[in-house]
């Protein structure tokens, strides 16, 4: 089995950060969010895998994850000049994929579990397509299938306004070579694109052997900015491991599980986790409270805050009043003056989001 992981799209709801940015590389938990289903594939055996690239943000999804070699795995970038949809992916993967079943994996999307019983029931089963399906209160927002009662899949509508029931399609497929003959016999969908979920529909009406497999687990698409506080929460909440390389001075307090990278210096500080820290921050008269992120190279004076998410190289100084359920990009700069503000002063780019509650 290979398997394809799509990184291209325009992340137009995770703007700003993904002006100067790929939405895949965006951090859950200081990880860039591709990289767990690069590690889910490689756990199930998968070692070829494509990854889908765009012209706007491939180079950097490149750089940053490299030939595979730390995933034990051997990657090979396909660029889609295009964002023509994810059947269009397929259909210009086909070159790497040959005739060889594969998993496709959105790389937005964070899924719990092993893809270990998807494998098992893919081959046990010999079919042509096994979908993940899950329970979601917003159903118009994906793919939608329509099952009887034993689970069968009878429909599959994109984006419908009427959804025939509330189990969305999750971002990851497996499929056999009569996907590419399904592909081939679809038309561009009303927003212009060649949509999977049709080409899945045209395998149920081909009479092909597709079925479903329902996550229990949490799944998250992480789209917007909320989803992705909610997707830092539930890795740090399950994955995170205690591991301490930085200096922590006498007067700090490290409290629960906290990670904290190499070179970073925490000074007369109080970490309660769980939070992750990166490598060479900065961390002086700081209170950072449960669920949140620090990135590398941050650093933070005379600040206070929890559940929130800080990029690579961001400055935080003098801000007194606890910041919360915050994403600050990277190397942005916020200072307050020392007495309170007679004035603010901001520059901020373009889609940013700021709130000075009371
Ligand atoms: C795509 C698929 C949709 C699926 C969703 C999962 O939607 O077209 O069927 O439910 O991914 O993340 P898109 O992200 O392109 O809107």
């Amino acid at each position: 089995m290979k398997a394809i992981v799509l990184s291209g799209g325009k992340g137009t709801r995770l703007r700003p950060l993904t002006y100067t940015g790929a939405k895949q590389l965006v951090p859950v938990a200081n990880k860039p969010i591709l990289w767990y289903g690069l590690e889910a594939i490689a756990a199930a055996g998968i070692t070829e895998i494509g990854i889908i690239i765009s012209p706007e943000t491939g180079e950097e999804v490149k750089a940053k994850t490299g030939d595979g070699s730390q995933f034990g795995a051997n990657i090979t970038y396909i660029l889609q000049e295009h964002p023509a949809g994810l059947a269009h992916a397929v259909k210009i993967a086909q070159p790497f994929l040959g005739d060889t079943p594969f998993v496709m994996y959105l790389g937005d999307n964070l899924v719990e579990g092993t893809l270990e019983p998807l494998v098992d029931q893919f081959k046990s089963n010999t079919l042509d397509a096994l979908t993940l399906l899950r329970e979601v209160e917003n159903p118009t927002a994906f793919g939608v299938a329509e099952v009887d009662a034993q689970g069968r899949i009878l429909r599959l509508v994109e984006k419908p306004k009427v959804p025939p029931s509330n189990l969305a399609l999750v971002g990851v497929y497996l499929f056999s070579n009569a996907i590419h003959d399904a592909i081939a016999q679809i038309q561009p969908s009303a927003r212009g694109e060649l949509e999977i979920t049709d080409a899945i529909q045209k395998l149920i009406d081909l009479e092909r052997k597709v079925e479903a497999y329902q996550l229990r687990g949490w799944w998250l698409d992480t789209g917007k900015k909320d989803d992705l506080l909610e997707a830092n929460r539930i890795i740090l909440d399950t994955c995170l491991q205690c591991r301490i390389f930085g200096e922590i001075d006498a007067p700090s307090q490290v409290i629960g599980r906290v990670e904290i990278g190499k070179g970073t210096k925490i000074i007369n500080s109080t970490i309660r986790g769980p939070v992750t820290i990166g490598d060479n921050c900065h961390i002086e008269n700081c209170f950072i409270g449960p669920y949140s992120s620090i990135a590398s190279d941050v650093t933070l004076i005379d600040a206070d805050l929890e559940h929130s998410v800080i990029l690579q190289g961001a400055q935080v100084l003098n801000i007194h009043q606890r910041i919360v359920d915050s994403v600050i990009g990277q190397r942005a700069f916020l200072k307050e003056a020392q007495k309170r503000p007679k004035a603010l002063r901001f520059m901020i780019g373009d889609d940013c989001q700021i709130e000075l509650s009371s």
